[in-house]
């Protein structure tokens, strides 16, 4: 039986859905920001996290190809809950959800990883293109030739780019019919001004008759939260760990990853989940430049995992140009799927 807190519910019709679906030649075209620039723009912004009195490594340094497996290991754990709460609601209401995008878009899936989510509404959404954007590039261009052969009507385009500080989409992205895809809780990554930052760039991009899709996950009981960044296998620290191999190879760090050990917990006052590193011992880290001295029990930052109340969400959404059309909720896990269009 489908589970029964799974809930629909409209907070306002949105326009009528547009249902001519123009044929498209199959194509999957590569764009890649300029990996030399790329690389130093990474390590000088490694050496300024390291060196901040409390240190931080961006979350989005987790993503390496090795890191990206390991997430996708992730997704399948019995304790990490979004991903299959939201792969149910997208299943229970595939329909409505289609219908509240309408078919023929541009399907812009921010932080694509193997593409699998936005492929399984493909069906149901019938995106006229699909342009797939992730840090992660290599990942990102194997998914899409997997999925080129399975629908050869829908256009697709891989965008290897660092969007979390900005996004300019080629002219190769139509500017009409675009709907935004930022499923995963991914919005939770962000500090909630950065969302509201990031959200208004996307409102920008969007044009007047553009959309967003997005998951959201819910603040729910502290047990549920601690497990599921905190697996019994492992594979959390793993992903956590490995942060430090991506560094030594971006930065030209020696970190020693066996110095450390994984740290996450859910923080009730701010409402997030955070991830830390923790020196087992003291750790003496050396890279091109600079260096820092680690105590024993001195953490390094590097992630935060916020979960919304769902009135909050909505706020967020509307503070950043978007009204919310409607939202598919499962209350027994809290999570939300929303579909909102930019605000004219
Ligand atoms: C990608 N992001 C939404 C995940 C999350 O839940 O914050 C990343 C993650 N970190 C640890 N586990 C999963």
């Amino acid at each position: 039986m489908i589970n029964l807190m799974l809930t629909s519910c409209t907070i306002e019709r949105g326009a009528a859905a547009r249902c001519a679906e123009a044929p498209v030649p199959a194509q999957v075209r590569t764009q890649v920001q300029d990996p030399a620039h790329a690389h130093v723009q990474a390590a000088a912004e490694l050496a300024d996290g390291l060196g901040a009195h409390q240190a931080r490594i961006s979350p989005k340094f987790l993503y390496d190809a090795l890191g990206s497996t390991l997430f996708e290991a992730i997704c399948a754990l019995p304790e990490y809950y979004p991903t299959r709460t939201e792969a149910a609601l997208f299943e229970r209401f595939g329909a409505e959800i289609a219908r509240a995008c309408g078919a023929g878009t541009t399907l812009i899936d921010l932080g694509a990883g193997n593409c699998a989510k936005a492929a399984s509404l493909f069906p149901r959404l019938r995106p006229a293109r699909y342009v797939a954007v992730d840090i992660s590039v290599d990942f990102l261009t194997e998914a899409l030739a997997r999925l080129r052969g399975r629908f050869p009507h829908i256009a697709m385009e891989a965008l290897g780019l660092d969007f979390s500080n900005g996004l300019a989409l080629p002219d190769s992205v139509p500017a009409e019919r675009r709907l935004f895809f930022y499923p995963g809780s991914s919005l939770g990554n962000f500090t909630p001004p950065e969302a509201r930052a990031f959200l208004l760039r996307l409102r920008n991009e969007c044009g007047p008759d553009g959309g967003l899709l997005i998951g959201i996950d819910l603040v729910k009981d502290k047990a549920t939260l601690d497990a599921a960044y905190d697996d019994a296998l492992g594979v959390t620290a793993a992903f956590n760990l490995n942060i430090l191999r991506h560094a030594n190879h971006l930065l030209g760090a020696d970190f020693d990853v066996r110095g450390w050990r994984h740290v996450a917990f859910y923080n009730e006052a701010p409402g997030r989940v955070e991830m830390h590193l923790e020196a087992r011992t003291p750790q003496r880290v050396r890279w091109p430049g600079g260096g820092r001295d680690f105590a024993a029990g001195e953490r390094i930052h590097t992630e935060n995992s916020y979960k919304y109340r769902q009135a909050d969400a909505i706020a967020l959404l509307e503070q950043s140009g978007f009204e919310t059309t409607r939202i598919w909720l499962d209350a027994r896990c809290p999570f939300a799927v929303i579909h909102a269009q930019a605000i004219r």
